[in-house]
């Protein structure tokens, strides 16, 4: 069963058409699965191959195309999406939407969701502005339809005025938020919770470093989900490619050291810290100031240890609910088990990290949760959106 959230994204046809993609591919990073219906006209102006490869999935066109599996595609995408997002909409689309007709794949779609339907209309001023386009508009809100204000400036065809596309990152922290702030508790308000996330480096030289594997998804997943249940977040973050979430204070670091101070002045005043990161055990014995120029022998260099940042955090915890992650390639709950003592934990996630589908690089995690009075809790695999939700249920109820 796919676990994943699941927006899909109606394309209507107009020149903002292209900026569509920018939406998918930026929901696809936030782990979610995008589904994209275009209307022939969208065809148009953008052909379907670029949202097939960004989205992953096959963009529904037409409505009698001869069905890939034994589906009626307008019901099952209707029920699959959790949000319905049209983006370009087109004056008549939203005609359409508000005046009961569905004579394509996109508005009999729309038509039969129950999903909350979002749109953000681009066209020419003068439309936007007709009376008629502005009653569907209001009509359609007061059904409890949403829309995303269309911007103002110099529109494709040379006239000045509203009617642009709002910006897609505008229009994906919507999405996001209707996802997310809709259904989620607000168990943390008045909390405040640091995170750790992604690799830490040791330089060896000016262009070398060593590292740990990890993407820091899990990390950036665990401080929205605290910022989604209403907590004070702060994360602190190893080199990652992953766009700053919004709502919570991230503070970029590279090294061990670096983590373990920026993590030790904002230990006091937490109530859940929770260390996601891959941190580097050693580092360099000599750091070189030059580049290490190659010769014929091999290169031996010494490691030295370097600080376990979660281990002086427990050896200091007063008041936190302290949480770590546990990577282990055999006998995952023992060893976990192991660390939770070794390092006075509250709870520990563990993972097997030899599963070629989860872990690391991928959306998914399977996890076991190991708390300090013996609990195991087993989860499947979902998403690591999921698992993030997931591990703050389970600390919250034990508390
Ligand atoms: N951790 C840390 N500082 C380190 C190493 C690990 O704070 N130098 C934290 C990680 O963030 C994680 C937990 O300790 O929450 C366990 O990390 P893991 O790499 O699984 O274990 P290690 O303690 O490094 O033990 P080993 O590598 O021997 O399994």
């Amino acid at each position: 069963m796919n676990t994943k959230k699941c927006v899909c994204i109606g394309v209507s046809g107009g020149i903002a058409a292209y900026k569509a993609l920018d939406v998918v591919s930026a929901l696809r990073k936030n782990d979610i699965d995008v589904r994209v219906i275009m209307t022939e006209s969208a065809t148009k102006f953008v052909t379907p191959l670029p949202f097939q490869s960004l989205s992953q999935n096959m963009v529904t066109t037409d409505m009698f195309a001869e069905p890939k599996a034994f589906e009626i595609q307008h019901i099952s995408l209707a029920k699959r999406a959790d949000v319905f997002l049209v983006a370009p909409a087109t004056a008549n689309i939203i005609g359409k939407v508000a005046n009961g007709i569905a004579d394509d794949m996109l508005s009999t779609t729309i038509m039969a969701t129950r999903a909350k339907v979002i749109f953000a209309p681009a066209m020419n001023t003068n439309m936007y502005e007709n009376p008629i386009v502005q009653e569907n508009i209001e009509k359609l809100k007061r059904l409890g339809y949403e829309f995303i204000e269309p911007a103002s400036g110099v529109l494709a065809c040379g006239d000045e005025g509203k009617g642009k596309l709002a910006d897609p990152s505008l229009i994906v922290e919507k999405v996001m938020d209707t996802l997310y702030y809709r259904d989620v508790k607000k168990d943390l308000v008045g909390k405040s919770v640091l995170i750790s996330a992604g690799p830490t480096n040791s330089s060896i030289d000016p262009v070398r470093f060593i590292t740990n594997r990890s993407t820091g998804k899990m990390g950036y997943f665990l401080a929205e989900e605290a910022r989604d249940r209403g907590a004070n977040v702060i994360l602190v973050s190893g080199p990652t490619n992953l766009n700053p979430p919004k709502g919570v204070k991230v503070i970029n670091v590279i090294t061990n050291e670096e983590m373990k101070n920026t993590i030790l002045e904002n230990y006091d005043n937490s109530d859940i810290v929770i260390k996601s990161a891959a941190v580097a055990d050693y580092k360099i014995k000599n750091y070189s100031n030059e580049k290490i120029k190659k010769g014929d022998e091999d290169l031996v260099l010494t490691f030295v240890r370097d600080n376990d940042i979660l281990k002086i955090l427990g050896e200091n915890k007063k008041h936190q609910i302290l949480v770590g992650f546990a990577a282990e390639s055999n006998d995952v709950v023992k060893n976990a088990r192991k660390k939770i003592a070794k390092k006075n934990l509250d709870f520990i996630v563990a993972n097997d990290i030899t599963s070629s589908d989860t872990g690391f690089a991928s959306d998914d995690n399977k996890v076991i949760i190991l708390s300090k009075d013996g609990e195991e809790i087993y989860l499947e695999k979902m998403s690591k959106r999921k698992v993030a939700s997931k591990i703050f249920d389970t600390i919250l109820r034990k508390r």
